[in-house]
């Protein structure tokens, strides 16, 4: 059944799905793999069109594939495809010029955390509404994590506690997530870099576990097990 979006809602969701997944090995375009029997694609906008303030969605697909992936989520949610770039920032712009600038949330989310709950993208957008410009969702670091220089050497082990894993959505006040690409020079791999780098406040709020980026094989193992769970 197709979903309805919130016509009344404040939220745009930037879908950056035009990536090659090189790094899960030999296939087609990552978000087109399929995961339970359906397309990484397909998971991750039926639980975005399922946030009660999203409002608009757009698809950045792979340049060959755009009508492919609009004839694919027709039946998800109504969705505007765009042909995505070489790298993902250029993505981004390129489904950020079709929102009208009457939205006044922009989250970005990639199509790879193709499990992500909706309660999540529903908190991002939540925090954005309080008042911050932008707002990432984040996980605690389990592992220990230790600085090595040259010849793999270790250089020390850094503090734990004041790092945090970032996931998507990653939410901003749509003007600042355009003054953020407006301004953008290097390829950076998270669109709140571009917002920090221009002296902005992000500010994190809790992620989940099942908002995992879906990289390489073992994820795709991972992810195919979490699928009950959302
Ligand atoms: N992405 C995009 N346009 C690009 C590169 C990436 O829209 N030129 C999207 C991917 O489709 C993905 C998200 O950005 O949904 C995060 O990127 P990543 O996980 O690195 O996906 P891929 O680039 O597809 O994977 P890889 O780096 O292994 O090739
Ligand atoms: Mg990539």
């Amino acid at each position: 059944m197709t979903a309805q979006l919130n016509a009344r809602g404040d939220v745009a969701v930037l879908v950056p799905a035009a990536g090659a997944g090189l790094r899960l090995g030999p296939g087609g375009p990552k978000a087109l793999r399929l995961l339970g029997g359906e397309p990484l694609l397909v998971h991750a906008i039926r639980r975005v069109a399922a946030a009660s303030s999203v409002r608009q969605i757009v698809v950045a697909a792979p340049a060959t594939e755009v009508e492919a992936v609009r004839e694919l989520l027709a039946p998800v949610a109504p969705v505007i495809v765009v042909a995505g770039g070489a790298e993902r920032q250029e993505s981004v712009s390129l489904a950020l010029a079709a929102v009208p600038a009457e939205i006044g949330i922009v989250l970005v989310h990639d199509a790879a955390r193709a499990l992500t709950p909706p309660q999540l993208i529903e908190s991002v957008a939540a925090a954005v509404r309080e008042g911050h410009p932008a707002v990432i969702p984040v996980l605690p670091v389990v592992d220990t994590i230790k600085e090595v220089g040259p010849g793999e050497v270790v250089l020390g082990t850094v503090d734990r506690s004041v790092l945090r894993s970032v996931q998507t959505p990653q939410g901003f006040r749509h003007e600042v997530l355009a003054a953020a690409h407006a301004g953008a020079a290097g390829a950076l791999t998270d669109d709140a870099g571009l917002v920090e780098k221009a002296g902005l406040p992000v500010t994190c709020v809790p992620g989940s576990e099942l908002a995992m980026k879906i990289t390489r094989p073992l994820d795709l193992i991972l992810a195919e097990a979490l699928l009950p769970l959302g």
